[in-house]
């Protein structure tokens, strides 16, 4: 039956799928992101992103954003290296048609918090699917031209990791957010076997589908995390989590699980659901860490 194929995902799972570092470990062996986002007006996001990345121990992170969101970035994420991107006179991604990306020398690669709905993004999020030959993550506006670009995800053979909201899910399905709601389980797995991509289908008990049909549903996480920028501190964990973990499902899992420990234990300790912030999240990721550990 259908029940027969959930599960949760709790502190003992993530726990055994953490990998031991060692002593001789180096940066090379914890993972070479890349992640592509923001703008000009949106210089959140990818800091977001790539500190929650860098928090969950990524080995390099290469962050790019266009030009004129760098400075900004760059002061809030000190660890990062940057390739920065050409841009339109409004601050977004300029055509990226051209662009040589470094994903080549990279393990994983993370898009689309915060780049905006151009046809850059379209571009940009086409050549993810068919360039790359590594573990792809995407979010937010790097979901939205995937209705247009079905061939390219179902012919694509590295891992591709989607992770909507119910909005967002909605979008890719054509489903109304209350029809994605009332069949969660259903809905997620039929477009992941569809597609052959993994599935987090965000919000209160989120849930994780494999492209084969295996779904976990993540035990963390509280409403304190109904906030813009949650979701961009999702994607740098699943990033660095991806890189890490024996497999990609999980990595992913892991990921979830963490994002939401993490929200609790910043809740737990004094920030309110009121004033808890992704930073407080980000800020968490240690203790979370150290407790599954
Ligand atoms: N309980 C548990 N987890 C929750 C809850 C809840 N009540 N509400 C939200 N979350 C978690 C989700 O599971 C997810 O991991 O917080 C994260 C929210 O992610 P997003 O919805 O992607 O939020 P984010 O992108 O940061 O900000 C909202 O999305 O719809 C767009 O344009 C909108 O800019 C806005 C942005
Ligand atoms: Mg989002």
């Amino acid at each position: 039956t259908l029940n027969q194929k959930r599960q949760t995902w709790e502190a003992g799972d993530a726990a055994k799928s953490l990998p031991e570092r060692t002593q001789e470990s180096h940066k090379g062996d914890n993972g070479k992101g890349l992640l592509i986002a923001g703008a000009y007006n949106m210089p959140g996001a990818p800091a977001i992103a790539s500190n929650a990345c860098l928090r969950s121990g990524i080995g390099l992170l290469t962050t790019s954003v266009p030009e004129s969101a760098l400075t900004a970035v760059a002061s809030h994420v000190l660890e990062a290296t940057y390739f920065p991107l050409a841009e339109t006179k409004n601050g977004q991604v300029a055509d990226l048609q051209h662009t040589p990306f470094p994903w080549a020398s990279m393990d994983g690669v993370a898009a689309g918090s915060g780049l905006g709905r151009t046809d850059s993004t379209k571009v940009l999020t086409r050549r993810l699917l068919t360039e790359t030959q590594i573990p792809l993550v995407l979010d937010a506006d790097g979901l939205y031209f995937l209705p247009e670009l079905e061939e390219e995800m179902t012919n694509r053979e590295s891992p591709l990791i989607l992770t909507p909201h119910p909005g967002e899910m909605g979008r890719l399905t054509g489903l109304s957010p209350k029809e994605i709601n009332a069949e969660r389980f259903t809905v997620s797995r039929n477009y992941a076997r569809e597609f052959g991509c993994y599935v987090v289908l965000k919000g209160p008990n989120t849930i994780i589908t494999t492209p084969e049909g295996r779904q976990y549903v993540s035990t963390s996480g509280s409403s304190a995390l109904a906030k813009g920028g949650s979701g961009d501190a999702l994607t740098g964990i699943v990033l660095a989590m991806m890189l890490q973990a024996p497999t990609v499902e999980q990595g992913v899992c892991n990921a979830v699980y963490i994002h939401g420990l993490a929200a609790e234990m910043a809740t737990a300790e004094g920030a309110s659901d009121y004033s808890f912030t992704a930073s407080n999240l980000i800020d968490y990721l240690p203790k979370a860490i150290a407790f599954i550990q």
